[in-house]
């Protein structure tokens, strides 16, 4: 099939290179002119496992211009919607990428991809006509693990009336998984609700380990057994500083505040959010249990990046950590094995850098472990004779060792 898709980000280029992997004829439409140069040399533009590989084996052509997407049976929009000031998502890009469609293509199936409120897709099948029928179509993409997840998903959903559902069908038609044939407006909720409900199960894990620690239990023990309950399962009950990353917080926000404007108020959702800003909190609490001064003091900071496996730091908690580190007073020596250079355009010379763990533990009063890459996890801090708190869960401890969730 000739498939078109509008954005290569994160998701577009995945979906791009995924579905051509499936033997569709994939064209990728950009703004951004060296974004696509490099796309059509072979060299995606940001770093996912198994990508330039998988680039330069598929027949995909990326262009800046709308009109490469003549013929193309289905266009999907997977344009970004950020969050405004008030936490609400900015639908701008996906009502201009659709205006841009329109122009140049005289109908068929239009797909938002992008993580959008119920309704939103109705909104762009008003903005492109009667020649077009429009689905949604959302993606569960981990970052780390996109393509893996693009290639073998537990589910694809698809919204939409029956002309755009059969599209979508013949699309997917090489995925061996079930596929979810709903509503539009089902369609756009079930990547909310499940977005939140995998923020739900860390800020419940991150509650109900804040508990274990006022009652003398040790809260790895206690998902342990939780976890193998078939109904719950183990994952996403990972307790400690809270999650980040561009998904997660922004699309909680997005939803709780969706239901704000309509008169609801989203409790549960407000309180996710709010142990997760708690969180980062903790871990300096629990340091201050063990050097309650922090002025002149240099804290190594271990792990910058939102989670192990990426450069990224949106709504990293390693952030906020610092910030507070900074506030009160402390010098902050930080080691990251990928995302040092992005953080530098964060943090600038607000923080000074390490090359390795060791380096750090050389050098700091104390240390605080913010994300579990292998090499902060499984290192040995036996030897490290200062103040070490665990917001992750290391495998080797020291004498001097607090854990978020565990009695000390
Ligand atoms: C997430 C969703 O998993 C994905 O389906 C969606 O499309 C985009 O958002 P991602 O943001 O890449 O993917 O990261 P994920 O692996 O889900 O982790 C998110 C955050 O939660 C990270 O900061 C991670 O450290 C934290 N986390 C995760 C925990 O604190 N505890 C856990 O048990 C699991």
């Amino acid at each position: 099939m000739k498939v078109g898709v509008v954005g290569a980000g994160y998701v577009g280029l995945i979906q791009g290179v995924g579905l051509a992997e499936k033997g569709h004829e994939v064209t990728i439409i950009d703004v951004d002119k060296h974004k696509v140069k490099k796309i059509n040399e072979g060299t995606p533009p940001f770093h996912e496992p198994g990508l330039k590989k998988a680039l330069n084996s598929v027949k995909l052509r990326a262009s800046t211009d709308y009109a490469s997407l003549k013929d193309c049976e289905v266009v999907f929009l997977c344009v970004g919607t950020p969050p405004k000031d008030d936490g609400s998502a900015n639908l701008k890009h996906v009502f201009s990428a659709a205006k841009s469609v329109k122009e140049h293509l005289g109908g068929g199936v239009v797909c938002v991809k992008s993580t959008v409120v119920p309704g939103t897709t109705e909104r762009v099948g008003e903005l492109l006509g009667g020649n077009f029928s429009v689905a949604h179509n959302p993606e569960f993409l981990r970052e780390g693990s996109a393509l893996s997840d693009f290639r073998s998903p537990d589910r694809v959903v698809m919204g939409g009336d029956e002309e755009a559902l059969n599209v979508l069908e013949k699309v997917y038609q090489n995925f061996d998984c079930p596929k979810v044939k709903v509503t539009v407006r089902a369609s756009e909720m079930i990547k909310y609700a499940s977005n939140a409900l995998l923020a739900t199960k860390i800020s419940f894990a991150n509650e109900v380990a804040n508990i274990c620690q006022l009652l003398g239990v040790d809260a790895s023990e206690v998902w342990r057994g939780v976890g193998l309950d078939s109904r719950i399962n183990p994952r996403f009950l990972g307790h400690g500083v809270g999650f980040g990353g561009s998904c997660f917080p922004k699309d909680v926000q997005a939803l709780r505040k969706a239901a704000e404007s309509r008169g609801y108020d989203a409790q549960l959702l407000d309180s996710v959010l709010k142990i997760n800003d708690e969180q980062p909190k903790k871990m300096i609490e629990l340091l201050k249990s063990m050097l309650p001064d922090l002025k002149g003091r240099r804290v190594g900071v271990l792990g910058l990046a939102f989670k192990p496996g990426t450069s990224d730091l949106r709504e990293a908690r390693s952030l906020k950590v610092i910030n507070i580190l900074l506030e009160a007073g402390a010098e902050v020596l930080a080691f990251d094995p990928r995302a040092v250079s992005e953080a530098k355009k964060v943090l600038g010379d607000s923080v000074s850098y390490a090359g390795s763990v060791r380096e750090v533990l050389d050098n700091v009063d104390a240390a605080l472990v913010v994300t579990e890459w292998d090499v902060i996890k499984n290192h040995d801090y036996s030897g490290f004779d200062k103040p070490l708190v665990d917001g992750r869960g290391v495998s080797k401890p020291n004498r001097f060792y607090r854990r978020i969730g565990k009695p000390f």
